[in-house]
């Protein structure tokens, strides 16, 4: 590896970014990758812009310390509440040559692509809820579609406790894809936007009418990736090609292993990061 060279960061506060990992390494096997989950302090959802903020900076900054050039946050939380910041204020600062991208712009440029109705709703965290960045987002794009959002506080927690197959996650699917749909009749796309919620979106299809579309946003996230990479062949070239993986977590590696090879969909041997 040229020594000038790094792998590509991907972060999540816990498990939810692997599901988007998952179809980046799909998308682009070739490339190095170093996944970060903040187990420790998950979930993010329910902080202030502030901690967020805070633990998402500093996470990045350790990325960058292991040689990433580039940084995914594979978590929309992260991405809601830090990113612009990020970009704006910490990187000229700490070195404008590094890239740190979110994961909520890949989804919101695409979403009218898929919507008839221009009624298009969002399940997310209260953090990306309040934070109004999908409906700020979505509008620059198409500015003719309507946003319905649905905060989901309990689904990151039956998903990080391993209960996402229970009963008790069919009772939270149907109260908050109800609580959506009681807002319009007409919503015809809905993003699931956060990360966690892939491992959710059998029970969650079942729960909406069969004419819905439920974007995901792993595949829209790699394939974007994949574009970012090639309009910029410079950073690419920052980027090793080992086809190497390395996983870290800020809590117990062994709890850290038992659960992400779900989110992965392969066995994962994680190592201890300190903050
Ligand atoms: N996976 C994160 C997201 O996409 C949220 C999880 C959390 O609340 O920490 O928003």
């Amino acid at each position: 590896m040229n020594s000038k060279q790094g792998p590509i960061g991907v972060f999540d506060s816990g498990y939810g970014g692997l599901t988007v990992l998952r179809e980046i390494v799909r998308e682009l096997p070739d490339y190095d990758y170093i996944y970060l989950g903040d187990n420790g302090r998950a979930p993010y959802g329910s902080r202030s812009f502030e901690t967020v903020y805070h633990y998402t900076l500093e996470c990045v900054q350790h990325l960058f310390r292991m040689g990433c050039h580039l940084v995914v946050l594979a978590c929309n939380t992260a991405s809601a509440k830090a990113l612009r910041t990020i970009q704006q204020n910490d990187l000229p600062r700490i070195d404008p040559e590094r890239r740190v991208l979110g994961i909520i712009r890949p989804t919101t440029e695409i979403v009218g692509d898929y919507s008839r109705s221009r009624e298009v709703g969002v399940f997310g965290t209260a953090g990306t809820v309040t934070s109004d960045s999908y409906p700020i987002e979505i509008e620059k794009f198409f500015p003719d579609i309507q946003v319905y959002q649905q905060a989901c506080p309990m689904w990151v927690p039956l998903v990080e406790n391993g209960e996402y197959d229970s009963e008790g996650a069919d009772f939270f699917i149907n109260k908050y894809v109800r609580q959506l749909m009681v807002q319009s009749e007409g919503i015809d796309t809905i993003v699931l936007g956060c990360t966690h919620y892939p491992l959710l979106e059998d029970k969650i299809r079942r729960s909406l009418p069969p004419e819905v579309t439920l974007l995901s946003q792993g595949p829209l996230a790699a394939k974007s990736l994949a574009g970012y990479l090639q309009r910029h062949p410079e950073m690419a070239a920052k980027c090793s090609r080992g086809g190497n993986r390395e996983f870290y977590t800020t809590d117990d590696t062994a709890t850290f292993d038992r659960q992400a090879g779900i989110f992965y969909g392969h066995p994962v041997q994680s190592r201890r990061l300190t903050l």
